[in-house]
């Protein structure tokens, strides 16, 4: 199977890890519920799980070795160039785990979407699942967001909500937040890839009208 067409948007994955919301979307994909053409799927870590299953797709597969880079610099120009070869219209960050550069986000401005695992712009940053427990929050959930410069700050397009139970742990929190990260990235992206959502001015924009809150998803 392969996943490039040239009547559609293309579209570039970075990731780092597992690759389960890869997946998901390589699935949406496959049966035109995304209507993009994945083009290639590029990795800062070459033990990636993400990359096998992109492999297996088809998709052409890139690893960047972060730790081989003693410049960060030269990494991230590295990246760029990787990723302005295939002129992307929409760049999906799907558990990508490095910061990316200023002058990467101002390049793919208003067309690198991402998806963390907390209602931003609470916990901004790693360890989401055990900050939100210990700080016996009530709710706890995951965001998908435009990126810009700062991180994890960018406009917030749709949001999935879920209750903190008495018996929940990090993990239970993690799998029942990535649930919902299958649901609401799937949705953002059709979005995306069908023209009714935008950056504007560092606005949302949902069916040609600036979106004043994040559309909210709340667990069954
Ligand atoms: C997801 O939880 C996402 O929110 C975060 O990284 C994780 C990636 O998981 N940005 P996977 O590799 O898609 O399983």
């Amino acid at each position: 199977m392969t996943l490039a067409d040239d009547s559609l948007m293309r579209a570039v994955c970075l990731l780092s890890g597992t690759g389960t919301n890869l997946q998901v979307i390589l699935e949406n994909i496959a049966t035109g519920n995304i209507p993009i053409s994945l083009n290639a799927v590029i990795s800062d870590n070459p033990m990636a799980k993400g990359i096998e299953k992109a492999d297996t797709s088809g998709i052409t597969t890139k690893v960047i070795d972060y730790k081989l880079y003693d410049e960060q610099s030269i990494y991230h120009d590295q990246l760029k160039q990787s990723v302005l070869i295939e002129n992307p219209d929409l760049i999906i960050l799907a558990g990508y785990m490095r910061i990316l550069s200023d002058d990467f986000c101002e390049t793919f401005r208003g067309k690198i979407i991402n998806i963390h695992p907390s209602l931003l712009p609470a916990y901004k940053g790693l360890n989401t699942h055990q900050r939100a427990l210990e700080a016996k929050e009530t709710h706890h959930g995951t965001s998908v967001h435009f990126v810009i410069p700062e991180l994890d700050g960018g406009p917030i397009v749709i949001q999935y909500r879920i209750k903190i139970h008495s018996s929940d742990t990090a993990d239970t929190l993690k799998k029942r937040v990535q649930e919902g990260e299958y649901q609401i990235y799937s949705k953002a992206l059709k979005w995306f890839a069908l023209d009714q959502l935008k950056m504007k001015n560092d606005k949302v924009m949902f069916h040609g009208d600036h979106l004043d809150k994040p559309i909210l998803i709340e667990e069954n």
